[in-house]
């Protein structure tokens, strides 16, 4: 795993989009995995940037969320469908028809489930996949005690969880209690993988997930497996991590 500390949480988002970038320069038709919640957003405007500018496309990639939540409509806004078609599909030029989200309406939830790991294995598997994490170490939203090989499914959030998201609702008692989310065992199958964490809330999950033992207590520690694992943190986030001379000194390029 790669630990990236950045200066600030504008260097993390360009440091994330830099390898967004580089994997749809490398292939148009790459498939993106992408994240909601307030992480990702920085990488959304600064791969907005990039294609404002022409540098970059992603007129023929396909995109796949993470997750959605369960008993809410697709046009409530703080639906994951909402969010994803406001913050990436449309900011970024993605084709509509590309972009995946869990179907978090389905009547039957396990064959909506099943359905969308068939739809990422039909598309080629994810090229890159982009994730925050909560407080609580989840990726996705694999809340602690989900299986390093869980498949997308449905779960049921963390009262913490809950409490963290309803920033963006009304009330607490908006939240759903339930979502669709990937599972660790799918977003490992990802080809890459680009962690983000912004801000001193999250310093301890970002040193759990790094430093500790493989635990599905922490389910973001499902990282430390994959070959291409890259975590890129502000110094708010990297305050609990003990390794930070090395961290910084690996991030020299080779000379
Ligand atoms: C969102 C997701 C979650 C969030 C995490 C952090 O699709 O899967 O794992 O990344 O809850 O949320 P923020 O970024 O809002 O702190």
């Amino acid at each position: 795993m790669q630990v990236l500390i950045m200066g600030s949480g504008t260097a993390v988002a360009e440091s994330a989009a830099e390898r967004v970038s580089a994997v749809i320069a490398a292939n148009p038709s790459a498939t993106i995995g992408v994240a909601t919640g307030s992480s990702p957003l920085g990488i959304y405007a600064a791969l907005q940037r990039r294609v404002e500018m022409g540098s970059i496309s992603f007129a023929r990639a396909s995109a796949f969320a993470l997750d959605e939540y369960v008993g809410i409509p697709a046009d409530h806004p703080q639906s994951y469908t909402s969010v994803i078609a406001q913050e990436v599909t449309e900011r970024l030029g993605f084709d509509p028809q590309r972009v995946h989200v869990p179907n978090g309406r389905a009547a039957d939830l396990d064959a909506a489930a099943e359905a969308y790991d068939a739809a990422i294995a039909a598309a080629g598997g994810v090229d890159i996949q982009i994730l925050g994490i909560g407080a609580n170490g989840h990726i996705g939203f694999n809340e602690p005690t989900s299986s390093f090989g869980s498949r997308t499914r449905v779960k049921t959030l963390a009262p913490g969880t809950r409490a963290a998201n309803a920033r963006f609702f009304e009330s607490i008692d908006d939240v759903p209690r339930h979502c669709l989310t990937q599972g660790l065992g799918t977003i490992l199958e990802a080809r890459e993988l680009v962690l983000v964490a912004q801000g001193e809330r999250k310093a301890d999950a970002v040193a759990a997930a790094v430093e500790g033992p493989l635990t599905a207590m922490v389910p973001a520690s499902a990282l430390q497996l994959h070959p291409r694992a890259t975590v890129i943190v502000d110094e708010a986030a990297a305050a609990r991590l003990t390794l930070t001379d090395y961290y910084r000194s690996a991030a020299v390029p080779l000379s």
